[in-house]
């Protein structure tokens, strides 16, 4: 029997209550829907549901739940992870939310910004700034990412230094749960402590124990003046000396704090065209500060200098226009892009205690130089929250399974993480379990089994599925 046929009345049910529009099952629809960003992981859904509303969505999960067939929830299917992504087995329902994308509201007093999970990042970003507010989440992918996928992964980017990761952006959120129950949390309160706050158990949980509809998020005042300066470092700990006293001169105007390594760049330069504008070195700093009061831009300029004077910078750049700034962060958001044209990688999204930084970066480049003769490190990343990209480019010859434990097991002996802000979803699920405590474990799965005891919600994704 055809998968269609063995689920023919839930597809019935679905299209009676979603329309023609809001359900696609023929072969060629689906395809956008299957494969990852990174094409690691190819899935094929039984349909693809797009409701316009919460109540759809809250029918979807009820038939779902009845029938006893899994949901994948989808943004902009940017995840690194394979989160958004079905299995291969044909019978999972993609839920996408890209039809739920109003901005219902943006309050340039209360700073909020209120908007349905389909809504574009940048979008929202735009909405904000056209209050004269900024929504200070920011990542290369920022325009296919949705709010919902945001808040599902807890997504970093390169203002967590300054503003915290998107869960400390949400202060209202409406979700459904894996029976169709609408809960309806969308308060605009920055102070609220009045029962326990279950939006936490959703954001960053990767679509497996709720569905993100709608949320409220909070806004910061616009920085009237930027400063972004490139800056050529000789080595890590020079970077991580650059950080301390940016962070004793600019205070927390500092925004953003990322590291490049040469190779990075060099990938930046062969697939993307784009050339640094400063000498060539074994590693780079890109950093931001925003302020609205006057001297920012000297104040990093005194930095730069006396960075110069120590040694700890051999050649830098202050951008002059808000263009010249769009250009040097191009380097750094192409380098994803890059990479993934450069050939077969196996991604490592980490992070160490800020200050192991360079021990980490060493025992990491030492333990795959003897364990795994022939890779290519592609090393970057926020060093101002500790979160390193060390992703590896490999050949035909190396096993990514045994690259990932190289390099996670040096992140263990820092008592780092083995994901900082991408998630599990299906790439990291067993090496979750070897990284976590199984007490850890144990609460995640009684967490899951709370509240989609059927096991339903975006099944095999951060917990393997119980079958
Ligand atoms: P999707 O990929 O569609 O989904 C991601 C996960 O969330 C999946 O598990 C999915 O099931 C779940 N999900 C999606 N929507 C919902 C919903 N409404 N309710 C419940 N669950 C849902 N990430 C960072 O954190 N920092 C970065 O700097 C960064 N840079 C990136 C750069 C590039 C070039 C690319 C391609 C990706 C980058 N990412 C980064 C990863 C990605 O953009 C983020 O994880 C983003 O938050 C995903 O949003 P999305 O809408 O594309 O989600
Ligand atoms: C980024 O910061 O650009 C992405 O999160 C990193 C990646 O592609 O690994
Ligand atoms: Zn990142």
């Amino acid at each position: 029997m055809s998968r269609i046929a063995a689920h023919a009345d839930l597809l019935a049910q679905l299209e009676s209550r979603l329309g023609r529009a809001g359900l696609l099952t023929d072969e060629a629809d689906l395809a956008p829907y299957a494969t990852d960003w990174r094409r690691l992981f190819p899935g094929r859904p039984l349909a693809v549901a797009r409701p316009a509303d919460t109540a759809a969505v809250s029918a979807v999960l009820a038939a779902c739940h009845a029938a006893g067939v899994g949901i994948v929830p989808q943004g902009g299917h940017t995840g690194l992870a394979g989160g958004a992504t079905p299995d291969a087995s044909g019978g999972q329902v993609v839920l996408s939310l890209g039809r739920m994308n109003a901005i219902r509201r943006v309050d340039p007093l209360g700073l909020t910004l209120e908007a349905e999970a389909g809504c574009i990042l940048k979008v929202a970003q735009d909405a904000a700034e056209a209050q004269g507010r900024l929504l200070p989440v920011s990542l290369a992918a920022e325009g296919s990412a949705m709010l919902g996928g945001i808040i599902a992964t807890n997504a970093g980017g390169i203002n967590v230094l300054r503003y915290g990761m998107t869960r400390g952006l949400v202060l209202g959120l409406e979700v459904v749960l894996a029976d169709g129950t609408v809960v309806d949390g969308l308060r605009a309160l920055r102070k609220d402590n009045a029962g326990y706050d279950w939006k936490q158990l959703f954001i960053g949980s990767e679509g497996t124990l709720g569905i993100v509809t709608a949320a409220i998020l909070r806004l910061v005042p616009r920085a009237r003046h930027t400063a972004t300066a490139l800056l050529a470092v000789p080595d890590p700990a020079a970077a991580l000396r650059l950080l301390e006293a940016a962070q004793d001169e600019l205070g927390d105007t500092i925004q953003a704090f990322e590291l490049i390594a040469r190779d990075s760049l060099a990938l930046v330069a062969e697939h993307a065209g784009l050339a640094s504008p400063i000498g060539e070195s074994d590693w780079t700093v890109l950093m931001e500060a925003g302020s609205s009061l006057p001297g920012l831009r000297e104040a990093v300029e005194t930095l730069l200098g006396e960075a110069l004077e120590r040694g700890d910078a051999t050649d830098g750049v202050i951008a002059e226009s808000g263009q010249q700034a769009g250009s040097l962060w191009a380097l750094r958001e192409h380098i994803t892009e890059a990479e993934a044209r450069a050939g077969k990688s196996v991604k490592h999204d980490v992070s160490v205690p800020i200050p192991a930084i360079p021990d980490f970066l060493a025992a990491a480049g030492k333990a795959l130089a003897t364990q795994a003769p022939g890779t290519r490190p592609n090393i970057f990343g926020h060093m101002g929250d500790g979160n390193i990209h060390y992703n590896v480019l490999i050949g035909p010859e190396h096993d990514p399974e045994a690259i990932n434990r190289i390099v996670h097991d040096a992140v263990a002996r820092f008592g780092g993480s083995i994901s900082a802000e991408h998630g599990i979803g299906q790439y990291r699920v067993d090496e979750l379990v070897r990284h976590r405590r199984p007490a850890e474990m144990a609460l995640a799965h009684r967490i899951k089994d709370a509240l989609d005891p059927q096991g339903l919600l975006n099944p095999g994704k951060v917990l393997r599925a119980r079958v």
